[in-house]
């Protein structure tokens, strides 16, 4: 065998860069999974493993719920119908771009705690507790009630986590929870109450 000369390397090295540099994709050939759903990265934010576990899997439940009411707010800004469908076709699109914002927020800040974010809509669906809409089209009424059920779903983990977080000293995702989440979701509560003219009075005097 002839011994490999300076040229013959070269071309060998040029060869073996060409193919690191191929743009070719290799269909079927999938990485194994570097971190499993649940387990935490090291993140030096001095902050424990335990609570940046916990809060990981609260603010993830969140995180789902709010998948699935984005979704919804988009499914109603498709499908309502009726005298006050504009404003509501309207309302709805900006609600559900303003959950959007905070659906990357929360997958943030789990990233940020060194967990693994839900991020498949159907692993959203596994976790989420928020009643499945049918799917076809509802009166306004019931879109509306519908909505309103999802915030209260998703206001009441809100609270427990702000609870969780504060007790943990996880004040990254105490203010996050508190200042974004919650404030957000219940200005949306009243904007989409304000709709209802049935109302029940509590605390009348
Ligand atoms: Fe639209």
């Amino acid at each position: 065998m002839p011994k490999p000369t300076k040229r013959t390397t070269a071309k060998t090295a040029q060869r073996n860069g060409d193919r690191r540099r191929s743009p070719e994709i290799h269909p079927g050939k999938l990485g194994v999974e570097v971190q499993r759903f649940g387990a935490l990265r090291l993140a030096p934010i001095a902050l424990s493993a335990e609570a940046r576990g916990e809060s990981a899997q609260l603010l993830n439940i969140i995180l789902a719920d709010s998948m699935i009411l984005y979704a919804m707010y988009k499914k109603h800004h498709w499908l309502v119908a009726g005298p006050t469908f504009y404003q509501l076709h309207l309302l709805f699109d900006k609600h559900a771009e303003e959950q959007q914002e905070l659906i990357d927020l929360l997958a943030e800040r789990v990233q940020t705690l060194g967990a693994v974010a839900v991020g498949d809509p159907r692993h959203a669906a596994e976790l989420t507790t928020i009643d499945r809409p049918p799917n076809g089209a509802e009166e306004v009424p019931s879109m509306i009630h519908r909505l309103l059920d999802a915030h209260e779903t998703v206001i009441s983990k809100v609270r427990r986590a702000i609870d969780r977080t504060d007790k943990n000293a996880d004040w990254g995702s105490n203010d996050l929870l508190m200042s974004d989440v919650l404030r957000r979701n219940e200005l949306q509560v009243w904007f989409i109450s304000s709709h209802l003219v049935d109302v029940p009075l509590v605390g009348d005097k």
